[in-house]
Protein backbone atom coordinates (compact mmCIF):
# COMPACT_ATOMS: atom_id res chain seq x y z
CA UNK A 1 0.00 0.00 0.00
CA UNK A 2 1.37 3.01 -1.06
CA UNK A 3 1.48 6.25 1.74
CA UNK A 4 2.06 9.78 0.92
CA UNK A 5 5.06 11.88 2.23
CA UNK A 6 3.06 13.54 4.99
CA UNK A 7 5.13 16.34 5.37
CA UNK A 8 3.06 18.09 2.46
CA UNK A 9 0.35 18.65 4.93
CA UNK A 10 2.61 20.45 7.15
CA UNK A 11 2.69 22.95 4.65
CA UNK A 12 0.94 26.12 4.95
CA UNK A 13 -2.18 25.83 2.46
CA UNK A 14 -2.01 28.30 -0.70
CA UNK A 15 1.44 29.45 -2.01
CA UNK A 16 1.23 33.41 -1.68
CA UNK A 17 1.26 33.98 -5.05
CA UNK A 18 -1.62 31.98 -5.96
CA UNK A 19 -3.75 33.73 -3.09
CA UNK A 20 -2.54 37.19 -4.67
CA UNK A 21 -3.92 36.14 -8.07
CA UNK A 22 -6.99 34.34 -6.48
CA UNK A 23 -7.74 38.15 -4.89
CA UNK A 24 -6.71 40.63 -7.59
CA UNK A 25 -9.38 38.19 -10.00
CA UNK A 26 -11.99 38.91 -7.79
CA UNK A 27 -11.47 42.49 -7.61
CA UNK A 28 -11.26 42.61 -11.24
CA UNK A 29 -14.42 40.67 -11.62
CA UNK A 30 -16.51 42.71 -9.38
CA UNK A 31 -14.56 46.09 -10.65
CA UNK A 32 -14.58 45.03 -14.59
CA UNK A 33 -13.19 48.21 -16.31
CA UNK A 34 -10.61 48.88 -13.47
CA UNK A 35 -7.67 49.46 -14.43
CA UNK A 36 -5.36 47.17 -12.49
CA UNK A 37 -1.49 48.09 -11.84
CA UNK A 38 0.92 45.60 -10.51
CA UNK A 39 4.03 45.78 -8.49
CA UNK A 40 3.52 42.56 -7.26
CA UNK A 41 5.16 39.26 -8.16
CA UNK A 42 9.26 39.87 -9.56
CA UNK A 43 9.00 38.64 -12.54
CA UNK A 44 11.02 40.24 -15.44
CA UNK A 45 9.18 42.59 -18.08
CA UNK A 46 11.54 44.22 -20.29
CA UNK A 47 13.64 42.22 -23.89
CA UNK A 48 16.69 40.35 -23.69
CA UNK A 49 19.63 42.56 -24.76
CA UNK A 50 19.88 42.28 -28.43
CA UNK A 51 23.57 40.59 -28.00
CA UNK A 52 22.01 37.97 -25.91
CA UNK A 53 19.46 37.12 -28.80
CA UNK A 54 22.07 36.53 -31.17
CA UNK A 55 23.31 33.95 -28.43
CA UNK A 56 20.09 32.34 -28.35
CA UNK A 57 19.96 32.41 -32.33
CA UNK A 58 23.31 30.87 -32.35
CA UNK A 59 22.04 28.24 -30.62
CA UNK A 60 19.57 27.71 -32.59
CA UNK A 61 21.52 27.82 -35.56
CA UNK A 62 24.23 25.34 -34.52
CA UNK A 63 20.58 22.56 -33.99
CA UNK A 64 20.09 23.30 -38.09
CA UNK A 65 23.77 21.42 -39.15
CA UNK A 66 24.68 17.97 -38.88
CA UNK A 67 28.89 19.55 -38.21
CA UNK A 68 27.03 21.43 -35.42
CA UNK A 69 24.26 19.27 -34.02
CA UNK A 70 24.08 18.48 -30.38
CA UNK A 71 21.95 16.26 -28.62
CA UNK A 72 22.17 15.73 -24.91
CA UNK A 73 24.83 17.43 -23.58
CA UNK A 74 27.15 17.33 -20.06
CA UNK A 75 24.27 17.44 -16.96
CA UNK A 76 26.84 19.74 -15.02
CA UNK A 77 26.82 21.70 -18.18
CA UNK A 78 29.02 22.78 -21.04
CA UNK A 79 32.57 23.85 -19.94
CA UNK A 80 32.55 27.03 -22.08
CA UNK A 81 29.58 27.81 -20.09
CA UNK A 82 31.14 26.89 -16.91
CA UNK A 83 34.49 28.42 -17.43
CA UNK A 84 33.28 32.00 -18.42
CA UNK A 85 31.26 32.02 -15.60
CA UNK A 86 34.83 30.94 -13.29
CA UNK A 87 36.19 34.05 -15.49
CA UNK A 88 33.77 36.26 -14.45
CA UNK A 89 33.83 35.39 -11.19
CA UNK A 90 37.65 36.06 -11.21
CA UNK A 91 37.85 39.47 -13.21
CA UNK A 92 34.39 40.73 -11.49
CA UNK A 93 34.87 39.80 -8.23
CA UNK A 94 38.30 38.41 -7.68
CA UNK A 95 37.01 35.00 -6.49
CA UNK A 96 39.04 31.69 -8.16
CA UNK A 97 36.67 28.94 -8.88
CA UNK A 98 37.27 25.91 -10.71
CA UNK A 99 34.94 25.41 -13.53
CA UNK A 100 33.87 22.06 -11.91
CA UNK A 101 33.29 23.62 -9.25
CA UNK A 102 30.26 25.32 -10.80
CA UNK A 103 27.09 23.27 -11.92
CA UNK A 104 24.65 24.70 -14.72
CA UNK A 105 21.20 24.24 -13.82
CA UNK A 106 17.40 25.33 -15.55
CA UNK A 107 17.19 28.20 -12.65
CA UNK A 108 18.36 29.08 -8.93
CA UNK A 109 14.96 28.20 -7.72
CA UNK A 110 15.23 24.55 -8.53
CA UNK A 111 18.81 24.40 -7.10
CA UNK A 112 17.70 26.25 -3.97
CA UNK A 113 15.30 23.32 -3.32
CA UNK A 114 17.18 20.57 -4.24
CA UNK A 115 20.41 21.12 -2.45
CA UNK A 116 19.05 20.13 0.97
CA UNK A 117 18.49 16.49 -0.68
CA UNK A 118 22.17 15.98 -0.36
CA UNK A 119 22.30 16.42 3.45
CA UNK A 120 21.19 14.79 6.43
CA UNK A 121 17.08 15.07 6.90
CA UNK A 122 17.89 15.74 10.80
CA UNK A 123 19.91 18.92 10.28
CA UNK A 124 18.31 21.51 11.88
CA UNK A 125 17.75 24.63 8.89
CA UNK A 126 17.97 28.61 9.92
CA UNK A 127 16.41 30.31 7.73
CA UNK A 128 16.17 34.15 7.47
CA UNK A 129 12.28 35.64 8.05
CA UNK A 130 11.19 36.90 5.90
CA UNK A 131 12.62 34.78 3.13
CA UNK A 132 11.79 33.47 -0.15
CA UNK A 133 9.19 30.73 0.61
CA UNK A 134 11.47 28.15 -1.17
CA UNK A 135 14.15 27.75 1.33
CA UNK A 136 10.92 26.88 4.38
CA UNK A 137 8.88 25.05 2.17
CA UNK A 138 11.53 22.16 0.86
CA UNK A 139 12.77 21.80 4.28
CA UNK A 140 9.28 21.07 5.77
CA UNK A 141 9.06 18.87 3.15
CA UNK A 142 11.95 16.57 3.74
CA UNK A 143 11.01 16.67 7.78
CA UNK A 144 13.19 19.09 9.25
CA UNK A 145 13.24 21.53 12.07
CA UNK A 146 13.49 25.01 10.78
CA UNK A 147 14.53 27.99 12.49
CA UNK A 148 13.37 31.37 12.19
CA UNK A 149 16.26 34.19 12.17
CA UNK A 150 14.09 37.21 12.40
CA UNK A 151 14.83 40.26 10.32
CA UNK A 152 13.53 43.12 11.84
CA UNK A 153 13.88 47.20 11.67
CA UNK A 154 16.69 46.99 15.21
CA UNK A 155 18.74 44.61 13.00
CA UNK A 156 17.95 46.41 9.93
CA UNK A 157 16.87 43.33 8.07
CA UNK A 158 19.68 41.19 8.25
CA UNK A 159 19.87 39.03 10.96
CA UNK A 160 22.27 37.73 13.98
CA UNK A 161 24.04 34.54 14.14
CA UNK A 162 21.77 32.10 15.56
CA UNK A 163 21.96 31.84 19.44
CA UNK A 164 21.29 27.61 19.25
CA UNK A 165 22.85 25.16 17.18
CA UNK A 166 21.84 24.72 13.53
CA UNK A 167 23.61 22.97 10.92
CA UNK A 168 22.55 24.19 7.49
CA UNK A 169 22.19 28.39 7.21
CA UNK A 170 19.75 29.75 4.33
CA UNK A 171 21.04 33.45 3.51
CA UNK A 172 19.71 35.66 0.22
CA UNK A 173 21.68 38.48 -0.48
CA UNK A 174 20.31 41.09 -1.48
CA UNK A 175 17.15 39.62 0.10
CA UNK A 176 14.04 38.62 -1.07
CA UNK A 177 11.75 40.75 -0.24
CA UNK A 178 13.62 43.15 2.72
CA UNK A 179 16.10 44.16 -0.21
CA UNK A 180 18.63 44.14 2.34
CA UNK A 181 22.47 43.42 2.05
CA UNK A 182 24.85 42.11 4.56
CA UNK A 183 28.15 43.98 4.82
CA UNK A 184 31.49 41.76 4.51
CA UNK A 185 31.72 41.91 8.46
CA UNK A 186 27.95 40.63 8.79
CA UNK A 187 28.39 37.57 6.69
CA UNK A 188 32.30 37.20 7.71
CA UNK A 189 30.17 36.50 11.06
CA UNK A 190 28.06 33.47 9.44
CA UNK A 191 31.26 32.17 7.97
CA UNK A 192 33.17 32.26 11.24
CA UNK A 193 29.97 29.99 12.75
CA UNK A 194 29.52 27.97 10.41
CA UNK A 195 33.42 26.64 10.21
CA UNK A 196 33.11 26.79 13.97
CA UNK A 197 29.98 24.41 13.94
CA UNK A 198 30.78 22.18 10.55
CA UNK A 199 27.10 23.67 9.19
CA UNK A 200 26.85 24.82 5.58
CA UNK A 201 25.46 27.72 4.05
CA UNK A 202 23.72 28.12 1.19
CA UNK A 203 23.92 31.46 -0.11
CA UNK A 204 21.77 32.67 -2.85
CA UNK A 205 22.75 35.35 -5.14
CA UNK A 206 20.19 35.45 -7.10
CA UNK A 207 19.77 39.19 -7.04
CA UNK A 208 23.25 39.56 -6.67
CA UNK A 209 24.04 42.15 -9.68
CA UNK A 210 21.54 44.41 -8.70
CA UNK A 211 24.12 45.41 -5.67
CA UNK A 212 25.65 48.63 -6.80
CA UNK A 213 27.45 50.00 -3.52
CA UNK A 214 31.05 48.80 -3.98
CA UNK A 215 31.77 48.07 -0.61
CA UNK A 216 29.38 45.14 -0.28
CA UNK A 217 29.94 41.99 -1.19
CA UNK A 218 28.32 40.04 -4.42
CA UNK A 219 29.69 36.26 -3.71
CA UNK A 220 30.07 35.13 -0.47
CA UNK A 221 33.32 33.30 -1.88
CA UNK A 222 34.25 37.61 -1.22
CA UNK A 223 34.75 36.30 2.26
CA UNK A 224 37.75 34.72 3.64
CA UNK A 225 37.07 30.89 4.66
CA UNK A 226 33.66 30.95 2.88
CA UNK A 227 34.61 28.38 0.20
CA UNK A 228 35.00 25.52 3.19
CA UNK A 229 31.33 26.46 4.49
CA UNK A 230 29.21 27.85 1.89
CA UNK A 231 27.34 26.63 -1.48
CA UNK A 232 26.06 29.88 -3.98
CA UNK A 233 23.16 29.86 -5.87
CA UNK A 234 22.84 32.13 -8.71
CA UNK A 235 20.37 32.63 -11.64
CA UNK A 236 20.33 34.34 -14.86
CA UNK A 237 16.47 35.45 -14.00
CA UNK A 238 17.05 38.64 -12.86
CA UNK A 239 20.65 39.46 -14.38
CA UNK A 240 19.81 38.46 -17.76
CA UNK A 241 15.85 38.62 -18.20
CA UNK A 242 16.29 34.45 -18.47
CA UNK A 243 12.74 34.31 -15.67
CA UNK A 244 11.08 32.49 -18.96
CA UNK A 245 14.64 31.29 -20.52
CA UNK A 246 15.72 29.51 -17.57
CA UNK A 247 19.31 29.26 -16.28
CA UNK A 248 20.60 28.96 -13.53
CA UNK A 249 24.05 27.69 -11.87
CA UNK A 250 25.36 26.36 -8.25
CA UNK A 251 28.80 26.66 -7.12
CA UNK A 252 29.86 23.89 -4.66
CA UNK A 253 33.52 24.65 -3.95
CA UNK A 254 36.02 21.37 -3.00
CA UNK A 255 36.79 22.85 -0.38
CA UNK A 256 33.68 22.58 1.23
CA UNK A 257 33.17 20.39 4.34
CA UNK A 258 30.43 18.45 6.56
CA UNK A 259 30.25 17.46 9.87
CA UNK A 260 31.29 13.70 8.57
CA UNK A 261 32.85 14.10 4.78
CA UNK A 262 36.34 15.21 3.75
CA UNK A 263 37.00 18.20 1.10
CA UNK A 264 35.63 17.00 -2.22
CA UNK A 265 32.73 14.70 -0.81
CA UNK A 266 29.75 17.59 -0.96
CA UNK A 267 30.36 18.46 -4.55
CA UNK A 268 31.11 15.12 -5.70
CA UNK A 269 27.29 14.20 -3.81
CA UNK A 270 25.59 17.32 -5.94
CA UNK A 271 27.47 15.89 -8.99
CA UNK A 272 26.04 12.57 -8.24
CA UNK A 273 22.52 14.46 -7.36
CA UNK A 274 22.20 16.52 -11.08
CA UNK A 275 23.77 13.31 -13.02
CA UNK A 276 20.57 11.20 -11.27
CA UNK A 277 18.04 13.51 -11.43
CA UNK A 278 18.63 16.41 -14.01
CA UNK A 279 19.63 16.10 -18.05
CA UNK A 280 21.17 19.17 -18.49
CA UNK A 281 20.02 22.77 -19.12
CA UNK A 282 19.07 23.56 -22.72
CA UNK A 283 21.94 24.13 -25.27
CA UNK A 284 19.98 26.55 -27.26
CA UNK A 285 19.58 28.98 -23.68
CA UNK A 286 23.61 27.83 -22.53
CA UNK A 287 24.17 29.76 -25.78
CA UNK A 288 22.61 32.56 -25.04
CA UNK A 289 23.73 31.94 -21.45
CA UNK A 290 27.72 32.40 -22.70
CA UNK A 291 26.74 35.49 -24.26
CA UNK A 292 25.03 36.96 -21.39
CA UNK A 293 28.69 36.35 -19.42
CA UNK A 294 30.81 37.98 -21.94
CA UNK A 295 32.00 41.83 -21.85
CA UNK A 296 28.87 43.24 -24.10
CA UNK A 297 26.37 40.81 -22.95
CA UNK A 298 26.99 42.17 -19.55
CA UNK A 299 27.47 45.47 -20.43
CA UNK A 300 23.93 45.34 -21.89
CA UNK A 301 22.06 43.43 -19.31
CA UNK A 302 23.90 45.86 -16.64
CA UNK A 303 22.09 48.68 -18.81
CA UNK A 304 18.12 46.58 -17.99
CA UNK A 305 19.60 45.81 -14.36
CA UNK A 306 19.48 50.01 -14.42
CA UNK A 307 16.40 50.29 -15.48
CA UNK A 308 15.04 48.32 -13.14
CA UNK A 309 16.91 50.33 -10.67
CA UNK A 310 15.79 53.65 -11.68
CA UNK A 311 12.18 51.74 -11.02
CA UNK A 312 12.88 51.22 -7.67
CA UNK A 313 14.17 54.58 -7.25
CA UNK A 314 10.59 56.35 -8.53
CA UNK A 315 9.03 53.82 -6.18
CA UNK A 316 10.90 54.68 -2.80
CA UNK A 317 10.75 58.70 -4.17
CA UNK A 318 6.86 58.38 -4.61
CA UNK A 319 6.29 56.39 -1.37
CA UNK A 320 8.30 58.19 1.14
CA UNK A 321 5.84 60.79 2.42
CA UNK A 322 3.23 57.43 3.02
CA UNK A 323 5.27 55.31 4.17
CA UNK A 324 8.17 54.16 5.99
CA UNK A 325 10.53 52.22 3.21
CA UNK A 326 13.70 50.38 2.85
CA UNK A 327 15.18 48.32 0.64
CA UNK A 328 14.98 49.44 -2.92
CA UNK A 329 19.07 50.64 -3.09
CA UNK A 330 21.09 47.24 -3.88
CA UNK A 331 17.92 45.68 -4.45
CA UNK A 332 14.73 45.29 -6.87
CA UNK A 333 12.48 45.06 -3.94
CA UNK A 334 11.52 47.84 -1.50
CA UNK A 335 10.21 46.49 1.83
CA UNK A 336 7.56 49.01 2.87
CA UNK A 337 5.86 49.06 6.87
CA UNK A 338 2.10 49.07 6.67
CA UNK A 339 0.33 52.31 8.01
CA UNK A 340 -0.50 51.86 11.53
CA UNK A 341 0.34 48.15 12.32
CA UNK A 342 -2.05 47.25 9.70
CA UNK A 343 -2.01 43.72 9.01
CA UNK A 344 -0.37 42.60 5.78
CA UNK A 345 -3.47 40.83 4.04
CA UNK A 346 -5.83 43.57 5.15
CA UNK A 347 -3.46 46.30 4.00
CA UNK A 348 -3.18 44.25 0.34
CA UNK A 349 -7.15 44.18 -0.14
CA UNK A 350 -6.91 48.54 0.75
CA UNK A 351 -4.24 48.96 -1.81
CA UNK A 352 -5.79 46.76 -4.41
CA UNK A 353 -9.56 48.69 -3.41
CA UNK A 354 -8.31 52.36 -3.48
CA UNK A 355 -5.26 52.52 -5.62
CA UNK A 356 -6.22 49.49 -7.38
CA UNK A 357 -2.40 48.60 -7.12
CA UNK A 358 -1.16 45.00 -6.14
CA UNK A 359 1.98 44.82 -3.87
CA UNK A 360 3.04 41.42 -2.12
CA UNK A 361 1.69 41.09 1.95
CA UNK A 362 4.99 40.53 3.96
CA UNK A 363 3.62 37.86 5.73
CA UNK A 364 3.40 35.51 2.44
CA UNK A 365 7.30 35.57 3.59
CA UNK A 366 7.36 34.60 7.14
CA UNK A 367 6.29 35.82 10.35
CA UNK A 368 8.40 38.78 10.52
CA UNK A 369 7.12 39.75 7.62
CA UNK A 370 3.68 40.94 8.94
CA UNK A 371 3.13 44.18 9.20
CA UNK A 372 5.07 45.08 5.87
CA UNK A 373 4.62 44.64 1.95
CA UNK A 374 7.20 44.16 -0.73
CA UNK A 375 7.01 46.26 -3.49
CA UNK A 376 9.09 44.56 -7.22
CA UNK A 377 10.50 47.07 -9.01
CA UNK A 378 10.53 45.15 -11.76
CA UNK A 379 7.98 46.61 -14.49
CA UNK A 380 7.40 48.69 -16.99
CA UNK A 381 8.27 52.54 -16.39
CA UNK A 382 5.15 53.66 -17.46
CA UNK A 383 3.04 50.98 -15.41
CA UNK A 384 5.66 52.15 -12.41
CA UNK A 385 4.81 55.60 -12.69
CA UNK A 386 0.78 55.37 -13.20
CA UNK A 387 0.81 53.10 -10.55
CA UNK A 388 3.04 55.36 -7.91
CA UNK A 389 0.79 57.98 -8.88
CA UNK A 390 -2.19 56.35 -8.12
CA UNK A 391 -1.03 55.36 -4.61
CA UNK A 392 -0.45 58.74 -3.83
CA UNK A 393 -3.61 60.40 -4.63
CA UNK A 394 -5.96 57.45 -3.80
CA UNK A 395 -4.38 55.75 -1.22
CA UNK A 396 -5.82 57.10 2.36
CA UNK A 397 -3.01 56.45 4.67
C1 LIG B 1 15.67 34.67 -3.89
C2 LIG B 1 15.33 33.98 -5.15
N1 LIG B 1 16.05 32.92 -5.52
C3 LIG B 1 15.77 32.26 -6.65
C4 LIG B 1 14.72 32.65 -7.46
C5 LIG B 1 14.38 31.85 -8.68
O1 LIG B 1 15.31 32.00 -9.68
P1 LIG B 1 15.19 31.21 -11.04
O2 LIG B 1 14.28 32.00 -11.93
O3 LIG B 1 16.58 31.13 -11.54
O4 LIG B 1 14.62 29.86 -10.75
C6 LIG B 1 13.95 33.74 -7.12
C7 LIG B 1 12.84 34.14 -7.99
O5 LIG B 1 12.06 34.99 -7.79
C8 LIG B 1 14.26 34.42 -5.93
O6 LIG B 1 13.53 35.46 -5.54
Amino acid sequence: MATINSNYNKLKAGYLFPEIARRTKEFQEKNPGVEIMRLGIGNTTEPLAPHVIEGLHRGVDKLAKVETYTGYGDEQGNTSLRKAIAEAYKSRLNVTLEPTEIFISDGAKCDSANIQTIFGTNNIVAVQDPAYPVYVDTNIIAGREIVYMPCNEKNYFFPEIPSVKVDLIYLCSPNNPTGAVPTRQELYEFVKYAKQNKAVIIFDAAYSEYISNPSLPKSIYEIDGAKECAIEVNSFSKSAGFTGVRLGFTIVPYALVAEDTTAGRVNQMWNRRQTTFFNGASNIVQEGGLSAMDATGYVQNMDTVRYYMENARIIRHGLMDKFVVYGGKDAPFLWVKTPNGMDSWKFFDKMLEEAHVVITPGSGFGPSGEGFFRVSAFGHRSNVEKAVVSIQKNLRV
